[in-house]
């Protein structure tokens, strides 16, 4: 049996796929790497090994995959350190000799796109491609639970969400449907090798139309007023966000480092329409249609997060 590398496990995305392989066969090998392994003591087990690791210093990554068959090497947050942490991963994958690489990338990414995460996600696809590792790249669209929870549910009291995403249009995906595909890559690597998913939910759907079902969920009315690139520039100016990314700045409470232009360049990527790809992957390596938006954000409803944490890609 392979050995399966979780790298970045103690997040949600690594907490439900680790669940989802365990689940489909306990005696499954992992080895799950994190920043904060007191965060996964719990999960230790005969089969379940936990390690530390830190893609932002290579030699705590080095050895961290040692014993490893293929890696899921969830993209890290830090725009600006992202692309040479993941090398650092990269690295470390095939110092371990690791035989397959499932990767987190984003949608919407090609050149030209203004958002800077897809820039980062470009070249990691581009130095994955490079590395000699097989891959499959799971090109994530907007998770449904950041648009329900993160740009909508604050917006329902003031009954206006603003954003500069314009007219453009996306297909917001399920959390658990990422995960479910990444587990499956993950289970028969050699099934999905040189394959390029485009993960995302089942309808593409623009601000217009979502605050139609925000409004509907919400029993409250919401509307979409489309605000310029500078406005919106201006909103973060306002709530104390840096506009530019430093490698120097103080990270946030959550302890990455978030800045406006990384936030609102996904925006204008949006509206230029990089988004607007739907596709059927889902289902077709799950065998299950991807959760719709709506059902998201009734299931979710309740939780609310601070604007302030917003996490584009
Ligand atoms: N498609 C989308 O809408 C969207 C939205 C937000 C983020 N993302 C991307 O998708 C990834 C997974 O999403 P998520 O929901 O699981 O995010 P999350 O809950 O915020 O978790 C972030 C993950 O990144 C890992 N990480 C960050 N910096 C790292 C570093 N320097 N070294 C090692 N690991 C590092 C963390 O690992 P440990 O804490 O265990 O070390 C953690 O698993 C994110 O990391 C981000 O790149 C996509």
């Amino acid at each position: 049996m392979s050995r399966i590398i979780i790298s970045g496990a103690s997040g949600d995305l690594g907490r439900r796929v680790t669940g989802l392989l365990l689940a489909a066969n306990p005696d499954q090998e992992l080895i799950l790497t994190t920043r904060t392994p007191d965060k996964l003591a719990d999960m230790a087990s005969d089969t379940v090994q936990i390690r530390y690791s830190d893609y932002q210093y290579p030699e705590a990554v080095s050895d961290a995959y040692a014993g490893g068959d293929i890696l899921f090497l969830i993209s890290g947050l830090n725009l600006g350190r992202r692309v040479s942490e993941h090398r650092a991963a990269i690295a470390a994958a095939q110092h371990a000799d690791v035989g397959h690489i499932v990767y987190t990338s984003v949608g919407g990414v090609q050149p030209g796109n203004p958002a800077l995460s897809a820039r980062d996600h470009l070249q990691t696809e581009a130095d994955l491609r490079d590395s000699g590792i097989a891959y499959t790249f799971l090109r994530n669209h907007l998770y449904a639970e950041i648009v329900s929870n993160i740009l909508v549910a604050p917006a329902v009291p003031s009954g206006v969400i603003s954003q500069a995403t314009g007219d453009g249009f996306f297909a917001p995906v399920a959390k658990e449907d990422v995960a479910r595909c990444a587990a499956e890559c993950l289970k028969d690597p050699s099934a999905h090798a040189g394959r390029i998913y485009e993960i995302t939910g089942p309808e593409l759907l623009d601000f217009h139309q979502i605050a139609a079902i925000a409004t509907h969920v919400h029993s409250s009315p919401v509307e979409y007023k489309p605000v310029s690139e500078e406005e919106r520039l201006a909103f973060f100016d306002a709530v104390g966000i840096p506009r530019t990314y430093d490698p120097t700045m103080p990270p946030s409470p959550d302890g990455h480092l978030w800045a406006s232009d990384e936030l609102v360049s996904a925006e204008v990527g949006l509206a230029q329409g990089f988004q607007a790809l739907q596709t059927r992957h889902v289902e077709q390596i799950t065998g299950q249609a991807p959760e719709p938006l709506a059902a998201v954000m009734e299931r979710v409803r309740e939780v609310r997060y601070d604007m302030i944490d917003a996490t584009v890609a």
